[in-house]
């Protein structure tokens, strides 16, 4: 299901197959969270730091908050397991995951010329946690 959603929603090049998926969540740290409605995200935590490695929601179901939700579910995840700092990678021509990462308070922090195969840059975003979780 993971493998099937990341399939659709990202382009051929960058499919992540099951085995793919089972690789990064055998690592330490790693962890997916499921949207049955048809969105997934990947991540992993290292100390007090996590990375999200994938966000997908399926194109069909996108735009009624399926991504923020699970995004903010993988910050609840990264929190209660230590986490203090969130950071990801995103195309600087991917507008959709732009928005939604800067509507949750990611900000740039870094950037990876030409990281992408059509030339992109990549743009290494942060969001801490801290007191985003306060009672
Ligand atoms: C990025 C992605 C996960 C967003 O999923 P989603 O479920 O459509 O996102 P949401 O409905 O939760 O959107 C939350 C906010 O993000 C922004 N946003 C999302 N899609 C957008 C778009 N196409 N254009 C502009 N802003 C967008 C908006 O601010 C939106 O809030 P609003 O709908 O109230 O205006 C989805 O487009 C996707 O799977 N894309 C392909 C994979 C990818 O690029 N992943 C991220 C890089 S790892």
């Amino acid at each position: 299901m993971l493998a099937a959603i990341h399939g659709a929603a990202f382009p051929p090049a960058e499919h992540w197959d099951e085995a793919a998926i089972a690789a990064q969540l055998t690592l330490p740290g790693g962890f997916s969270l499921l949207d049955p409605g048809g969105g997934m995200v990947l991540g992993r935590i290292a100390a007090d730091e996590a990375e999200i490695l994938a966000l997908a929601v399926l194109p069909e179901r996108r735009r009624v908050g399926r991504g923020r939700t699970l995004l903010a579910a993988a910050e609840q995840h990264v929190a209660a397991a230590g986490g203090r700092v969130v950071f990801l990678e995103v195309s600087q021509a991917n507008e959709a995951a732009r928005a939604l990462y800067a509507a949750a308070g990611y900000r740039e922090v870094g950037r990876r010329n030409r990281y992408y195969p059509d030339g992109a840059d990549a743009l290494v975003l942060a969001r801490s946690l801290r007191g985003a979780t306060a009672a």
